[in-house]
């Protein structure tokens, strides 16, 4: 049955564009390269880390994890980039796009020694600028669990209104949180 809507990103338009580096002020988004490999494993040794992103990384993981965010940007999987400073890797952020249907989910780690210089909230806004401006989405969203309120922070800061919470919606390595749902719509901010 033909379906009455359209693609609202059409297939191939973020795999055809290559990944752009995206600079903003102090922090610079790039592609992951394998040289990040050793970075990315001091970061997923953190346990705050660890805590909310469910995982830890050995080396050749991390290098696998690199090819497959490259590969990802190419087949329209989780678009990801390095978030790169002076001093080295600061962290990362993803969009996982659901291109047809015009959004995407947001994701974001900033390393130990970067954190409380608003990394994050610079990172997230620039991604989502790039995806509503030049890819086309309507919406990007966010969760986080409502026991991490500093991610919390960070998507009111980046302008990612409140929209309520899902009770018991995600598992963590210490059981089922609460998530907070944010969301930045493109026609509005
Ligand atoms: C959440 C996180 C991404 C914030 O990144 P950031 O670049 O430090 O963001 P900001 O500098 O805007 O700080 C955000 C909040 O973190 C807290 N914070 C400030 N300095 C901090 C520090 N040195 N260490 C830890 N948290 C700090 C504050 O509550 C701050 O809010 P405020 O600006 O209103 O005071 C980062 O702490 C992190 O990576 N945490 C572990 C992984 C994680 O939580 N990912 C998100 C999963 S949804």
């Amino acid at each position: 049955m033909p379906s009455f809507l359209s693609p609202v990103v059409p297939p191939g338009r973020l795999g055809g564009m290559g990944q752009p580096h995206l600079d903003a002020g102090t922090v610079h988004l790039r592609p992951w390269r394998n040289e990040d490999a050793e970075a990315l494993v001091a970061a997923y040794s953190d346990p705050v880390i660890q805590q909310w992103h469910c995982r830890s990384m050995t080396f050749d993981e991390a290098l696998q994890w690199v090819t497959d965010a490259r590969a990802g940007w190419r087949d329209e999987t989780p678009a990801s980039w390095a978030i790169a400073a002076d001093d080295g890797l600061a962290g990362r952020i993803t969009l996982r796009p659901h291109l047809a249907d015009g959004w995407a989910e947001a994701a974001y780690w900033v390393v130990a020694a970067a954190r409380g210089r608003g990394v994050a909230p610079l990172a997230l806004q620039t991604a989502t600028n790039w995806a509503f401006q030049v890819l086309g989405l309507h919406r990007v969203e966010l969760e986080h669990s409502t026991g991490n309120p500093a991610s919390c922070r960070v998507a009111l800061k980046a302008g990612f209104a409140a929209e309520g919470t899902k009770r018991s919606h995600t598992l963590h390595p210490d059981g089922w949180h609460d998530m907070h749902l944010h969301a930045r719509i493109a026609a509005i901010n």
